[in-house]
């Protein structure tokens, strides 16, 4: 099948969160698996040209894209993801893109991916490659599908061309003016109240590339049916319901040519499942990098993330006393909310022993954190999928999670499993999204750090889980199947 991925952030071009990992290891795979997979992004200026190899696409050439009533210069520049023969394409229109960050509150936000859609569908036509399925991935990449059946519906090239849908957080849903229709030259006519544009009286790429789209999912199969409910939907649950013959959950996938403790390029001594000696000397290089003191039997609990309220730094906040007496150290790396970035400042300075934090984003951080640390904290009030628990797995790093979306897919508790004399868990989950829940479950972490057979025993379950990403890339070519099949019609 040829396809085209499309979203705002690859690994390792541009990044802030698990979307950049998905986007560059998933076409890996279904490149792996016959297919021909294009990727598309837009060109930061964050973006080392060189460092990457990027090179102009000159059969391309300048495209000239109009926005808002101007007509924007767009060159496209490629290059191969990281070693494969996988191409990505950049879409480079420095009006739009050359900012400080990937994402924006500038004015114009709606316009830069508006921009972006289109850019990506004139490219297409100039490449004369008409991809069975459009990959779109997150807001960024919602008018895509309409734009297809629309704008550029002219082009016959395209009839056959089907759309997914994927959303990796629902709570981010491109919402703008209804202005903005007329800034991306769509039918003002499809703006009414309860029509497929309007959302609570916005224009909103998410929902647009929901109702236009063949197919819809999500990444995971918790958050899928999660969705749907009031509580996790952000209001877009009633146009999920509705669309609910559609909609698919797939698990994300981990990488293991770059989470992996056996060939980590990022880590000092790498170990396996057999021996975890060395995870102990990673332990000792990561202390060495902070101002704790080594104590190898005190546990550290690791904690890589944005710092926003979807991650569940409340419920941290709201037990920091309690937290902060347990007999564990914290290793903290993030960047996010003011509130939480001064929590963990304030902390580190004030118990230099107990809690080390490093604000800001920082890869081989993550790396050494994800070896070097005992356990992971991941208490989000919700979570699509998360990859961190799942890297933590595989690094004997046992993940201590709230049991939603993802997390719920891919920790089993010890306690809870071992009641049923089930001795095949592989973390420690709490249900309730309070502060007393997430005490009592770091505690009971802490307290079985002690019983050095459990945890092993924990800690070699979750290295021997298997979450590569052969398994979803095949769900993700099954739905491209269905996408197509409906986009003709049977
Ligand atoms: P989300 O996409 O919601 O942020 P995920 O768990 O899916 O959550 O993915 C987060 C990814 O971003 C992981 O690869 C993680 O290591 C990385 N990450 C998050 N914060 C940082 C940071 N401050 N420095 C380095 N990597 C980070
Ligand atoms: C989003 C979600 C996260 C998910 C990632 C990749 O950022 O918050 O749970 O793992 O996308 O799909």
């Amino acid at each position: 099948m040829k396809i085209a991925m499309v979203a705002a952030e690859v690994a390792p071009y541009a990044k802030t969160g698990g979307l950049a990992d998905v986007i560059e290891a998933l076409p890996k795979t279904l490149e792996k698996l016959g297919n021909d997979v294009k990727i598309f992004m837009p060109k930061y200026s964050l973006i080392d040209e060189n460092k990457h190899k990027l090179t102009y696409e000159s059969t391309i050439g300048e495209m000239p894209i109009r926005v808002n009533g101007h007509i924007r210069s767009v060159h496209v520049q490629k290059s191969k993801i990281n070693g494969s023969e996988v191409d990505i394409y950049f879409i480079d229109c420095p009006h739009y893109f050359y900012r400080r960050h990937i994402y924006t509150m500038d004015p114009d936000e709606d316009e830069r991916f508006i921009l972006f859609c289109k850019a990506v569908i004139e490219t297409l036509q100039r490449l004369q490659w008409a991809p069975d399925v459009i990959h779109c991935n997150d807001w960024q990449t919602g008018l895509i599908p309409l734009f297809i059946k629309d704008n550029y519906s002219w082009d016959r090239m395209f009839d056959h061309t089907a759309t997914l849908m994927s959303i990796h957080n629902i709570a981010y849903q491109g919402r703008f003016p209804n202005q903005t229709i007329q800034k991306a030259e769509l039918k003002g006519s499809l703006y009414y109240p309860g029509g497929p544009l309007e959302f609570y009286e916005t224009f909103s790429f998410l929902k647009t590339g929901i109702v236009y789209s063949e197919i819809i999912s999500t990444v995971s199969e918790t958050y899928a049916h999660e969705i749907l409910t009031a509580e996790y939907g952000f209001g877009m649950e009633k146009e999920l319901w509705s669309r609910r013959e559609d909609l698919f959950g797939v698990l994300n996938g981990a990488d293991y040519e770059q989470w992996n403790p056996e060939g980590d390029p990022f880590i000092p001594y790498h170990y396996s499942a057999a021996d975890l000696s060395n995870k102990l000397m990673n332990k000792e290089y990561l202390i060495k990098q902070t101002h704790l003191p080594f104590d190898k039997n005190k546990p550290i609990i690791g904690i890589v993330s944005r710092l926003v309220a979807q991650k569940g730094f409340d419920l941290v906040a709201e037990a920091i006393n309690d937290l902060m007496f347990l007999d564990a150290q914290w290793v903290i790396l993030g960047s996010g909310e003011d509130k939480y970035e001064e929590m963990f400042t304030i902390l580190s300075r004030s118990i230099p022993d107990k809690v080390w934090a490093y604000i800001g984003f920082n890869n081989e951080l993550a790396h050494l954190i994800e070896a070097g640390a005992d356990m992971f904290l991941m208490p989000s009030r919700y979570e699509p999928c998360g990859l961190n628990q799942i890297y933590s797995l595989k690094y004997g790093t046992v993940p201590i999670v709230r049991k939603t979306g993802g997390l719920a897919d891919t920790v089993q508790d010890w306690h809870e499993l071992q009641a049923r004399g089930d001795e095949t868990g592989d973390g420690f989950s709490f249900n309730d999204a309070t502060g007393f829940s997430l005490h009592t479950t770091v505690r009971r972490a802490v307290e079985t750090f002690t019983e050095k057979k459990t945890w092993r025993k924990i800690q070699e379950n979750g290295m021997n889980r298997d979450y590569s990403w052969q398994v979803s890339a095949k769900k993700y070519v099954e739905l491209y199947e269905k996408a197509t099949k409906k986009r003709r019609g049977n």
